[in-house]
């Protein structure tokens, strides 16, 4: 072991990786009580939060009430969603949503000055807050000028975190049947200086968002790649319910794309209907709720018209509202397809399905506790009980800030309970070099996103996901071999990380011997009571 070099180390109350909704969150919720870091892997605003179109979710006006969001809550979850957690936060979501206005979020009001209330699939009243159809970006833009603004927050970006520190790095035997596993921080690999600092932390915040990299068609940007999932899994923390991946019904059809674009589920809850090629309306013929009812049936019923008719896409059809009304709630859908050549007023919008939330992650209690002490978990990467096997939409921008608000009360009650770790030894990378060939690195990432999209997509069988397990080992080996040989990159660890995801994935789904949900298994088709 090299000695300790105590100067060349960080320490903060309170570190928070990621600058997504939840992250910022957390960190402006404590920073009025102690020092807090933030680190994000790319630039501040470079998040899912940023890309989010329709909304967030909360009772406002009656008719709707809190028993109304709850039940949709519920049903949407196909009974894997947690009672407790799912009253929790809808019943804290107002609250939270005058937390967001008070950070200066707008959303858009109607004429009389209320908020113009959008609808989604499975929701039975209008209940989306939403700022046009960017709401991601509006929030993201003001959480980040508030965090830039406090004094007690350092922003690091481009700093990447490799791994959470516990007593494993102090030569301890840790295991997933140890109850004392503490974090003490994070090593972090510094993008300008390509060296890996440690940062000691009385409490870890891990936000880093989705898994969508794992897949070959996504919305979610790069940035999904399931580090924190990834990081909290080699810590032997507890990871739950990765079978639940969500395929969004409508992302645009432009397969050079990636991410691939949006089209809002708001859309469908303004009217807009759902078409083969050749025309025909076709979800009559899978739910009463037809193109309104939840996004995993939705999602399945395109999947399969697509592959009865050999189609590519099939359409999203808006043409028959007004047009002004159209550009004005969706203005940049409209802009974005009319550069490709696609009036929405006019000519109807292909799409498919693409990979886009996932509904597990970081177990966590109602206090946002992880099962490793001193470590909290907030936002997309977590598993709260809310979304249970199928999220209900833009319920996940309202999860994220309420369990950043039950981490932020109490890691306040306890934070100063918990010591620095000094004896933390230096990131050590003796004997490493440099891969010599990067090929071996994007090969394999290309490789995984071909084994989950063909193997473990919407529709799965046991035999695709025993090929998947099978040609995922291959890559594992390698990547681990190469990994243990190789100078830190980020492009490395992310390949790392979603292996391990899509492994988390594939062994979930593998376990569940019924169709429940997000996950669709022909061999199992029905659910269990
Ligand atoms: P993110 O916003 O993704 O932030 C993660 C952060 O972690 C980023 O800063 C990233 O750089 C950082 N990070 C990751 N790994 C590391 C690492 N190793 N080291 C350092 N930093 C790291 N939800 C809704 O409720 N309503 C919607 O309308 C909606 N629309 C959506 C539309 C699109 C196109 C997409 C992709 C998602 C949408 N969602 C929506 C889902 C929602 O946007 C996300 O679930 C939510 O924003 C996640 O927030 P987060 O803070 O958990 O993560
Ligand atoms: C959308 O706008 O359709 C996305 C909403 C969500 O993912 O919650």
């Amino acid at each position: 072991m090299r000695k300790i070099d105590t100067s060349r180390r960080k320490k903060y109350d309170f570190l928070v990786i990621g600058s997504g909704i939840a992250g910022l969150s957390f960190a402006l919720k404590v920073a009025q009580h102690g020092t807090v870091c933030v680190v994000t892997k790319s630039a501040l605003t470079d998040t899912n939060t940023e890309y989010a179109q329709g909304g967030i979710s909360s009772v406002t006006y009656q008719p709707d009430n809190f028993e109304k969001h709850i039940k949709d809550t519920m049903v949407a979850g196909a009974g894997v969603c947690n009672l407790d957690v799912v009253k929790k936060v809808v019943t804290e979501a107002p609250e939270q949503i005058k937390q967001l206005l008070e950070w200066g979020t707008n959303f858009d009001k109607t004429d009389d000055g209320k908020f113009d209330l959008h609808r989604e699939g499975g929701h039975s009243e209008h209940r989306i807050l939403h700022h046009k159809d960017n709401t991601g970006f509006e929030v993201q833009r003001a959480i980040s000028t508030a965090a830039k603004n406090n004094p007690n927050i350092d922003i690091l970006e481009n700093h990447f975190a490799v791994e959470i520190i516990t007593q494993h790095h102090l030569g301890e035997m840790v295991n997933k049947w140890r109850k004392d596993i503490e974090c003490y921080g994070a090593y972090v690999l510094n993008g300008k200086t390509n060296s890996v600092e440690t940062i000691l932390a009385r409490v870890t915040m891990i936000a880093t968002g989705g898994v969508g990299a794992v897949y070959q068609t996504t919305t979610n940007p790069v940035i999904a790649t399931g580090d924190g999932i990834a990081m909290v899994y080699r810590a032997k923390g507890a990871i739950e319910n990765m079978e639940f991946i969500q395929f969004h019904p409508t992302s645009l059809y432009n397969p050079k794309e990636r991410p691939s674009f949006l089209i809002t589920e708001a859309m469908r809850g303004f009217g807009g209907i759902l078409r083969r090629k050749d025309e025909q309306k076709f979800m009559y013929r899978y739910d009463e709720r037809e193109n309104l009812a939840p996004r995993d049936i939705v999602a399945r019923a395109i999947d399969n018209e697509m592959k009865t008719t050999g189609d590519d896409f099939v359409y999203l059809d808006i043409t028959h509202k007004d047009h002004d009304e159209i550009k004005e709630h969706f203005p940049n859908i409209y802009q974005k397809c009319l550069s490709l050549g696609i009036d929405i007023t006019k000519d109807m919008i292909p799409v498919v399905p693409a990979a886009h939330y996932s509904c597990g992650g970081i177990k966590v209690d109602l206090n946002a506790r992880t099962t490793i002490q001193r470590l909290y978990a907030a936002g997309e990467c977590c598993s709260t009980g809310l979304h249970g096997a199928n999220r209900l939409a833009s319920n996940s921008l309202l999860e994220a800030i309420v369990y950043a608000e039950a981490a932020a009360q109490d890691a306040l009650k306890h934070f100063r309970e918990y010591a620095f770790c000094d004896r933390i030894p230096e990131w050590n990378d003796e004997g490493t070099s440099q891969p010599e060939e990067m090929v071996l690195i994007t090969q394999s990432k290309k490789e995984l996103e071909e084994i989950m999209s063909y193997y473990v997509g919407i529709v799965r069988s046991n035999i695709r996901l025993k090929r998947a397990l099978d040609r995922l080992e291959i890559i594992y080996h390698e990547t681990e071999e190469l990994y243990q040989k190789s100078v830190v990159s980020q492009q490395l660890c992310e390949l790392r990380n979603t292996i391990q995801t899509g492994y988390l994935i594939i062994k979930m789904a593998r376990n569940r011997k019924e169709s429940r949900g997000l996950h669709y298994n022909v061999d199992f088709p029905d659910q269990l009571k």
